[in-house]
């Protein structure tokens, strides 16, 4: 799972205790991505899921779409608070390139019984998103985006006009590690320029109230007006 920057492990442990213990099933999710190794580094940490269960309340979300499904936890955190609101009526599409790794979120989804609350879609996520434009454009709450980081751009657009006014898009990894605060770093790698352009566009945009919070990796928050 991934770490917060800058935070001591004791103050992450801290954080983690000060939270409400997780479903089971995300527990799982983490525990088993843990085992896979170096790239288990793409999941949320339990915190951001606190974090996405909130923002999902906040909202009300019902209808929720996510770009970055990896192992599940992400989706299932965010389906899992939209469910205890709106049961059966909670609705979340995933949105992934990977058979893989997505193949793996069934049994957490199955443990929790959500999996038929959850649309899975693979495939390109610019592809994906501009059908889902056309069948639901301004009708989804929530929209979480955590996949390739120059995609950013493009998900940023499309997600714009699948939210409601009053629809929250979010962003993770937008500190990148700390390397978007470095102008060498931001000259040379294109995720690192990717996602100082988009802090730039979001700063900008009169479309959207925003937050860059320095939770996890970095999540960027976009309201829509
Ligand atoms: C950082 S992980 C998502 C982590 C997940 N949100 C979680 O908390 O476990 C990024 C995911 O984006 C997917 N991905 C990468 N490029 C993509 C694209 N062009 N379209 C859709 N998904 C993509 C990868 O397969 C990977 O599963």
């Amino acid at each position: 799972m991934s770490r917060s920057i800058g935070l001591s492990p004791e103050i992450v442990e801290y954080v983690r205790r000060a939270n409400r213990a997780e479903h089971p099933a995300l527990a799982r999710c983490r525990t088993e991505t843990d085992a896979m190794g170096d790239v288990s580094r793409m999941q949320i940490s339990p915190e951001q899921g606190a974090f996405l269960q909130m923002c999902a309340r906040l909202v009300s979300a019902r209808t929720a779409v996510e770009v970055g499904v990896f192992t599940g936890y992400s989706a299932l955190a965010t389906i899992l608070a939209m469910r205890d609101m709106h049961g059966e009526a909670a609705r979340l599409i995933g949105c992934d390139i990977s058979e893989d790794y997505t193949g793996k979120a069934r049994s957490y989804w199955d443990e929790a019984g959500v999996t038929d609350q959850i649309e899975l879609r693979i495939g390109d996520a610019r592809e994906t998103l501009a059908g889902l434009v056309d069948a639901r454009g301004g009708t989804v709450d929530m929209i979480f985006i955590d996949a390739d980081k120059t995609g950013y751009d493009a998900y940023y657009e499309a997600a714009l006009s699948l939210v409601r006014r009053g629809g929250l898009i979010l962003f993770d990894n937008v500190l990148w590690g700390g390397s978007v605060a470095d102008p060498d770093r931001v000259r040379v790698d294109a995720d690192t320029a990717a996602l100082a352009a988009l802090a730039e566009t979001l700063r900008a945009d009169a479309r959207v109230d925003i937050a860059f919070t320095g939770l996890g990796d970095g999540i960027l928050m976009a309201l829509k007006r």
